[in-house]
């Protein structure tokens, strides 16, 4: 149930331990598409950004983001964010994306743009974006197994990682 338990998190790298964790939640957010174990794993093996949100009370994830950095393109790619549905619309996707954002304009060359495919059908993720001031740019047909994609950009990386925190958490600094 949304909202049901109220908790300040912390915001920190993901480590190797908390890839089934991870997995785990992937699999509750995205039954049909979720990332492998394996392939989280490997994620957080090669150094890519990978950003939890710790319930400080149950000592568990309740959130994750999976960024990729496109140095060449300038660019970084949303790969997934994850909240738990017990700890959505409390502001925890916001901080996620805007450390990601502060990630990316932290980078020895500050990428500009991040982008992210989300699901036609996926109207709350879509609205959540929209609020965050994603753009959409492009459809793909047929890109995930029973649905298009939509993709969508950012291109003011300053504005979306915002003037501080959104919420009054412990922040690990971005890298
Ligand atoms: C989409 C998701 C990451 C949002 O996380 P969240 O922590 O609930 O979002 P926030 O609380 O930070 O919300 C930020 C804004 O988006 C809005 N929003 C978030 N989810 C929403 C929803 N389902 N419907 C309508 N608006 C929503 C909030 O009301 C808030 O608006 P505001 O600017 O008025 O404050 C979360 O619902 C989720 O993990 N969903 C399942 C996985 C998923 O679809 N990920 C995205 C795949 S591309």
């Amino acid at each position: 149930m949304k909202g049901q338990h109220r908790e300040v998190p912390t915001i920190r790298d993901a480590a190797l331990y908390d890839v089934p964790q991870l997995a785990l939640l992937d699999l509750i957010c995205f039954p049909d598409h979720a990332f492998p174990a394996e392939t989280i794993q490997r994620f957080i093996e090669l150094g890519q950004p990978c950003v939890v949100a710790e319930g400080l009370a149950s000592g568990g994830v309740i959130a994750f983001a999976m960024l990729m950095p496109e140095p060449e393109e300038g660019t970084g790619a949303l790969m997934t964010i994850d909240v738990d549905p017990d700890h959505r619309c409390h502001g925890l996707g916001r901080e996620l994306v805007r450390w990601c954002a502060r990630y990316l304009r932290g980078m020895d060359e500050p990428m500009w743009l991040m982008w992210l495919t989300v699901a036609t059908r996926n109207s709350g993720a879509r609205t959540f974006y929209d609020r965050l001031g994603f753009v959409e740019v492009d459809l793909i047909a047929e890109y995930y197994r029973d649905d298009d994609a939509i993709v969508l950009v950012h291109r003011d990386l300053e504005g979306l990682e915002g003037n501080g925190p959104s919420l009054d958490l412990p922040t690990s600094p971005p890298k």
